[in-house]
């Protein structure tokens, strides 16, 4: 299956979570700090630290360590 990240194509296999697949197709910054544009991406990948949110179809602040990729989805970082 294929969804976009910052409109980059990825490929992705049925039940991968938004993060792995992004880990799997070498995407390691998904977003970055707002003040210092420090880089964030996967770091305790169950949901708990917050450095992987992005925004998904539309929708902010979702963890891509716990989203389960569907086909198409449109997955977008902020403060790049
Ligand atoms: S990697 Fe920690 S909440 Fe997603």
């Amino acid at each position: 299956m294929i969804f976009f990240f910052e409109n980059n194509e990825i490929h992705a296999i049925a039940g991968q979570t938004v993060g792995s697949a992004l880990l799997e197709n070498n995407v390691r910054v998904l977003r970055r700090t707002r003040f210092e544009g420090a880089p964030r991406g996967m770091f305790c990948g169950i949901g708990v630290c917050f450095d992987c949110v992005v925004t998904i179809n539309g929708v902010a602040n979702q963890r891509a360590c716990l989203v389960e990729v569907e086909e198409g989805m449109r997955v977008e970082g902020f403060q790049r």
